[in-house]
């Protein structure tokens, strides 16, 4: 009996020395280019799975088929989560095609038959996968509003799905929105000048749904974030002076040659 234990405790520090030098050593490649071996990536997925399953099996999930949540999470969606996501008729982005793990395609996937999972991995993030923690900068709603929409975008196609996300609110959700990439001052003097967003894709139109109006002081964000949809109109969104912008050039985006916008007519871009 003494023996064995001895020789599990010699085998014991004989692993950990082992593992500690396999760390200091620098024999596991961190690089995003170098896919984990299979066991590595069974035991990282089940670990995954089983985490969400266990967090998320007592979320109440409240009605989905609401229209006012499925638009606000359209705009939302298209100014968060497309340039890893995508939507229909966008194929791949550098960032979507780089990132390890891949993000999946969400146009395609959907809510993955479970909107209570979606739900908590929108708002806690999944660690060291590029999958960012939303609900850090937004109230549950509106995290529901992408989850409907989600569960919507495998039924719709470029046209349907950019009619929706033009007609949202853009990206707004009651507080914490900031653009993804840095376009400080490059709107100086655009005040108005619709016409000029024209040019642009529709991400850029439907981003800036929400810009360059008055801006909101953070008290009032926080008023909506305690009361979000509950009269939210288009216009009531609209003007909620959030700061999303995007570049047409770097957003991925389906940008059909003549789409409808919030107001039923249509237009045919140059490009
Ligand atoms: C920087 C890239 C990135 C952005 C931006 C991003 N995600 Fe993700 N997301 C990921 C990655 C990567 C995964 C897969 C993680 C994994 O394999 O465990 C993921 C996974 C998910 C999943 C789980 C899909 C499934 O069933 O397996 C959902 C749902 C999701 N994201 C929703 C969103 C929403 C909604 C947004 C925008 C608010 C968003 N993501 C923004 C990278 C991103």
């Amino acid at each position: 009996m003494k023996r064995t234990l001895k020789t599990l405790t010699a085998a014991g520090a004989v692993a950990a020395i082992v593992g500690a030098g396999v760390v200091y050593f620098g024999v596991i490649n961190v690089g995003a280019d170098d896919p984990h071996s299979e066991p590595v990536y069974a035991l990282l997925s089940t670990a995954r799975d089983r985490s969400i399953a266990v967090r998320s099996r007592d979320i109440e999930v409240p009605d989905l088929s609401d229209e006012t949540l499925i638009r606000a999470g359209a705009g939302n969606y298209n100014s968060m989560c497309i340039g890893c996501h995508l939507a229909p008729g966008v194929a791949g982005t550098e960032l979507s095609n780089s990132l390890y793990p891949a993000p999946p395609n969400l146009s395609k996937l959907g809510v993955d038959g479970n909107p209570a999972a979606a739900f908590w991995i929108i708002k806690h993030g999944i660690k060291s996968t590029g999958m960012p923690a939303w609900g850090k900068s937004m109230a549950d709603p509106y995290i529901w509003g992408m989850v409907a929409f989600l569960k919507q975008l495998p039924t719709l196609n470029a046209e349907q799905y950019t009619a929706l996300a033009v007609s949202s609110g853009g990206h707004q959700h009651g507080g914490g929105e900031s653009k993804m990439h840095n376009h400080e001052g490059e709107h100086e003097g655009q005040k108005g000048a619709a016409s000029a967003h024209h040019d642009a894709g529709a991400a850029e139109e439907v981003a800036d749904a929400g810009d360059h109006h008055d801006e909101r002081n953070s008290a009032h964000a926080h008023e909506v974030a305690a009361a979000p949809f509950q009269d939210e109109s288009p216009e009531h969104a609209h003007s909620q002076g959030t700061e999303a912008s995007h570049d047409a050039s770097t957003t991925p985006v389906a940008q059909p040659q003549t789409h409808p916008h919030a107001d039923g007519k249509e237009h045919t871009h140059a490009k």
